[in-house]
């Protein structure tokens, strides 16, 4: 890290020290810490993650001030929005700050959330693009579960934060998350030099579900081995451990694995009627370009078999339309 990053990680450390103490220490920040105890969070994650509270008084600004750090470094930060008059406001307030580390540890940015459920705003507001955070790159708990992933050779890919951090206070510790946005080729590089084999546990509503097939075609053009962990319909990972507790959680992470195949053939069901006949032409369609990618002749006999008894189709027909599929793959 040259001289530039290292202010600008410096700056993120004094923040999260500030936003952690006003959290755990002040009247002011009570109400978010009674927030996050009501959501089931310890002391001891809430520590471990440093989160914080941002509160409505601007006050970033004259603590880091205080610090002599300088007003253009404090503009390249990202944590100060400028007026038209050149002073900076600070970017976040009135929201629980989750702080985020790069690969290393360093801090590099913050995600806040609030707390109000009707608010205007948006849920999550995250640092902007600065030197040092690059929402393409970041991958949440990466530095810490690391050495998790490198040992069980394995890592679960979360959706949120919560759920990384519900999943480490249940023991499971190799859990990460990309910035609520769609899995990027650096990210999948990142994960590629760590671990041969990825879970993906997105929410079980159907944001949760479009992205999980999203991430399992990119994905897919890896030799990753990959996984699904299904969340029961309607409901994320925190909330699962939020309702069943810790103890089933992690044994749910260990037990709900589902293969690729059998997630799409589920997905490719979803908003289709399989007793109306277009649906059932298109569904079928789906899967067959699905079996095609499987490079085992066996394997793939044993899905047209299925889809034939399912529909009751000529097995003949539905192999010819997946050659033409595998033709078209090559
Ligand atoms: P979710 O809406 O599933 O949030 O978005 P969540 O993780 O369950 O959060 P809680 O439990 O309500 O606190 C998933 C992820 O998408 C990103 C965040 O990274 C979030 O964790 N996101 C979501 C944003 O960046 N901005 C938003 O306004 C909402
Ligand atoms: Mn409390
Ligand atoms: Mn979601
Ligand atoms: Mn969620
Ligand atoms: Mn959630």
């Amino acid at each position: 890290i040259n001289p530039v990053e290292k202010k600008l990680i410096d700056m993120h450390e004094l923040a999260t020290e500030l936003y952690s103490h006003i959290l755990m220490n002040t009247e002011v920040g009570q109400p978010a810490l009674d927030y996050l105890h009501e959501r089931g969070l310890t002391d001891d994650t809430i520590k471990f993650y440093r989160l914080g509270f941002a509160p409505k008084e601007q006050i970033l600004n004259k603590f880091l001030e205080n610090k002599k750090v300088q007003y253009d470094d404090m503009r390249k930060s990202g944590l100060f929005i400028e007026t038209d008059d050149g002073k900076l406001r600070d970017r976040f307030f009135d929201r629980i700050m989750f702080p985020i580390k790069n690969e290393f540890g360093n801090l590099i940015g913050f995600s806040g959330r609030v707390m109000d459920k009707n608010a205007s705003t948006a849920k999550y507001l995250n640092s902007p693009e600065t030197d040092i955070f690059n929402k393409r790159k970041v991958l949440f708990n990466l530095s810490d579960a690391k050495t998790t992933i490198q040992k069980q050779k394995n890592v679960i890919l979360f959706e949120g934060f919560m759920d990384v951090i519900s999943a480490y206070q249940s023991g499971v510790t190799n859990g990460i998350a990309s910035m609520g946005t769609s899995l990027t080729t650096e990210q999948i590089a990142t994960i590629k030099r760590l671990t041969p084999s990825v879970s993906v546990c997105y929410d079980g509503d159907a944001p949760g579900q479009n992205a999980i097939n999203r991430a399992l075609s990119l994905l897919g053009n890896t030799d990753l081995s990959l996984g699904v962990i299904q969340m029961p319909e309607g409901i994320d990972p925190d909330e699962y451990r939020k309702q069943y507790g810790e103890e089933k959680f992690a044994s749910y992470m260990h037990s709900a694995y589902e293969s690729p195949l059998s997630f799409k053939m589920r997905y490719f069901k979803l908003n289709r009627n399989l007793d109306n006949e277009t649906d059932q032409i298109s569904y079928i369609n789906d899967v067959l370009q699905e079996v095609a990618k499987i490079s085992d002749p066996l394997e793939r006999d044993i899905y047209v078999n299925q889809l034939s008894d399912q529909f009751n189709l000529n097995k003949l027909d539905l192999t010819n339309r997946m050659n033409t599929y595998i033709q078209k793959n090559n």
